[in-house]
């Protein structure tokens, strides 16, 4: 069977079962391979994507659910040219370690900046608080985000 997506604006058909988590498809078809295999039980967020702007778990998200749906990656955010601000802003903070969560926490938090262009830490500790970070790098990602706020025109409050 073929299902056909819609991913960082380029539609995409590809021999697959309509219930293949949209994570495989991404990474195995797509060769999308930002968002990563984390935990396969909607637990860690390392497979966040965007799904119509909300951050979805594309690992037990069937790629049918999602088939008429505009589904954004990391991929689609920036580039090494063209960094998004909150890519510049990860960077700037150092704001990783082994860096294998990252990609779903600036999906999951493009999507808190997209709402809540100020958000304040309590919000970003909020909106993330579903991402999960091993390396214990949770501080330096909420000071990125606090950044990419500051940058992207955001008057945020400080930092408690
Ligand atoms: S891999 Fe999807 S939430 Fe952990
Ligand atoms: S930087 Fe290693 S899991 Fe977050």
């Amino acid at each position: 069977m073929a299902v056909t997506l819609t991913v960082n604006g380029r539609r995409r058909t590809v021999a697959a079962a309509p219930e293949t988590p949209l994570l495989y498809i991404l990474r195995n078809d797509l060769e999308l391979n930002a968002a990563k295999f984390g935990c396969g039980m909607a637990q860690c967020g390392a497979c966040t994507v965007l799904v119509n702007g909300r951050p979805l778990r594309s690992c037990v998200t069937p790629a049918l659910a999602v088939a008429d749906t505009k589904i954004t990656t990391l991929e689609g955010l920036g580039s090494a040219s063209n960094l998004h601000p909150l890519q510049k802003a990860f960077i700037d903070e150092q704001a990783a370690q082994c860096g294998y969560c990252i990609a779903g926490m600036l999906m999951s938090a493009k999507a808190l900046l997209d709402e809540t262009p100020h958000p304040t830490e309590a919000e970003i500790r909020q909106a993330l608080a579903g991402n999960l970070c091993r390396c214990g790098t949770h501080n330096r990602i909420v000071g990125a985000v606090l950044r990419a706020a500051r940058d992207m025109g955001g008057t945020i409050g400080g930092r408690t």
